[in-house]
C-alpha cells in the first residue's frame, strides 16, 4: 500500500530519534512491500531559528494532505528560560493540533518485565502495569483565554470544555476500554471544577451505551498518588488536557525510563505521532538519546493505517531489542549503545527476523548486530 508520511524532527533528540524510527518504517516497507513517501517538515524552535514561525504555513499544508506524521519533539532552553518570549517553539505544536483537530492523544504506559528494575518504584507494584491514557487534546486550559493585566501584576488563564469535545474522546475512551480489560476511570477534579463536573455528567450519560465498561472516577489529586500505588488497577484513563500531560509523565516512570513510551495524537482526519519523551536538550547531538519511543510511535503510526502486522513486527523487535540489551544508555548506564545502533538493530530485525541467533560478543563489540 501507499502512504504519504510527513516527518517533522523538530529540535532537541528530536532529528536523531526519528531518523531511527524512519529507518524502521523504511524496512518494514521494503519487507512488506508497502510504498511511504516522506516529506520532511520544520516545526519548532528550528523553525523560529529559520522563518520566525514555529509552524510555518507549508508545514501546516503538509500536514493536512498526509496519512500520517511523525514528529520528533519540540523545545529549547533559550525559550524556556525566557519568559517573555513572544514566540515560542511549543505554541507550533499547540496551534497544528488545534488545525489538525488532533483532539484524541493516546498514551500507553507499560511496565517492561526487562525493565522492571530500571523504575524506582518497587518491582511487585508495578510489574503487570497496562494502563492506556486518553487525554484530550485541544481543549482546556492550554487553548482558554490568556491575559496579562496592563500592569502584568496578575495572569490569567481561562479553561472551558464543551459536551462535544468530552463525547467525542469519550466514545473513543469506552471503546478502547472495550477491547481491553473492559475499565474506564475518569480523572478529574469535579470537587472543585465546574468543567469537572461537567466531563463526569457527560462521561457518566454516555456509559448507558458501553454498558461493558465499569465506569470509576477519581480526582485527580488521588490519581496522582494511586498511579503510583495500585498501578495496576487501570486500565484506560480518560481526562482532560492539562491533567493528561501531568499524568502521562508521571505514569512513565512505571515505565522505567521516559524513552520508551510513545503516543497518538488522532483527529477525525489527521493523525501524529510521537514519543512524549521531549527535545532532552542536553543529549542534543549525542546519539545517546533512547530511540525506542520515536520507533514505538512509528507503530502507533502502523496501526492507525491499519498495518497491524506491519506494528505487531515493530513491536516484536523492540521487545527483542529489550531482551538483548541492545538499548541506550537511559535503561542501561553500564552496558549501552548509541541511538543509531539501537535503530540499526530493530532494522536488522525486521529485515532478516529467521536470522535472530544474536551474537552478544559481536553486539557488544560494535561489530555487528545479528549474525
Ligand atoms: C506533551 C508536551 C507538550 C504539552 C508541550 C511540549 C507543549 O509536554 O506533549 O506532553 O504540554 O502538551
Ligand atoms: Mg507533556
Amino acid at each position: 500500500m501507499k502512504f504519504k508520511i510527513t516527518v517533522i524532527p523538530g529540535d532537541g533528540i528530536g532529528p536523531e530519534v526519528t531518523t531511527q524510527a524512519r529507518k524502521v518504517l523504511e524496512a518494514i516497507t521494503s519487507t512488506f512491500d508497502h510504498e511511504f513517501i516522506f516529506t520532511e517538515a520544520l516545526m519548532g524552535a528550528c523553525a523560529i531559528d529559520k522563518i520566525g514561525n514555529p509552524l510555518p504555513d507549508e508545514t501546516l499544508k503538509q500536514c493536512v494532505k498526509s496519512d500520517a506524521i511523525l514528529f520528533g519533539a519540540i523545545g529549547d532552553p533559550k525559550y524556556d528560560n525566557d519568559p517573555t518570549a513572544e514566540v515560542r517553539p511549543e505554541q507550533g505544536l499547540l496551534k497544528l493540533r488545534k488545525q489538525l483537530g488532533l483532539f484524541c492523544n493516546i498514551r500507553p504506559v507499560k511496565a517492561y518485565q526487562e525493565l522492571l528494575h530500571n523504575s524506582p518504584l518497587k518491582q511487585q507494584i508495578i510489574e503487570g502495569t497496562d494502563i492506556v491514557i486518553y487525554r484530550e487534546l485541544t481543549g482546556g486550559i492550554y487553548f482558554g483565554i490568556k491575559e496579562l493585566s496592563e500592569d502584568k501584576q496578575i495572569a490569567f488563564d481561562g479553561c472551558s470544555y464543551a459536551v462535544e469535545e468530552i463525547e467525542r474522546i469519550a466514545h473513543l475512551a469506552f471503546k478502547e476500554a472495550q477491547s481491553r480489560r473492559k475499565k474506564l476511570t475518569l480523572v478529574d477534579k469535579a470537587n472543585v471544577l465546574e468543567t469537572s463536573r461537567l466531563w463526569r455528567k457527560t462521561v457518566t450519560r454516555l456509559a448507558s451505551k458501553y454498558p461493558d465498561v465499569k465506569l470509576d472516577f477519581m480526582f485527580v489529586d488521588n490519581a496522582a498518588m494511586q498511579l503510583i500505588l495500585n498501578p495496576k488497577d487501570f486500565d484506560v484513563i480518560l481526562t482532560e488536557n492539562l491533567f493528561g500531560d501531568i499524568l502521562s509523565d508521571e505514569a512513565s516512570v512505571i515505565g522505567g525510563s521516559i524513552g520508551m513510551l510513545a503516543s497518538a495524537s488522532v483527529g477525525s482526519k489527521n493523525a501524529l505521532f510521537e514519543p512524549i519523551h521531549g527535545s532532552f536538550p542536553q543529549a542534543k547531538g549525542k546519539n545517546i538519546a533512547n530511540p525506542l519511543a520515536s520507533i514505538l510511535s512509528a507503530a502507533m503510526l502502523l496501526n492507525h493505517l491499519g498495518l497491524h502486522k506491519e506494528a505487531r513486527e515493530i513491536e516484536i523487535a523492540v521487545q527483542k531489542s529489550l531482551e538483548f540489551g541492545i538499548t541506550t544508555q537511559d535503561i542501561n548506564s553500564e552496558k549501552n549503545f548509541s541511538t543509531d545502533k539501537v535503530g540499526d538493530f530493530i532494522v536488522d530485525v525486521i529485515s532478516s527476523p529467521k536470522d535472530l541467533n544474536v551474537n552478544f560478543d559481536n553486539i557488544h563489540l560494535g561489530q555487528s548486530t545479528i549474525i
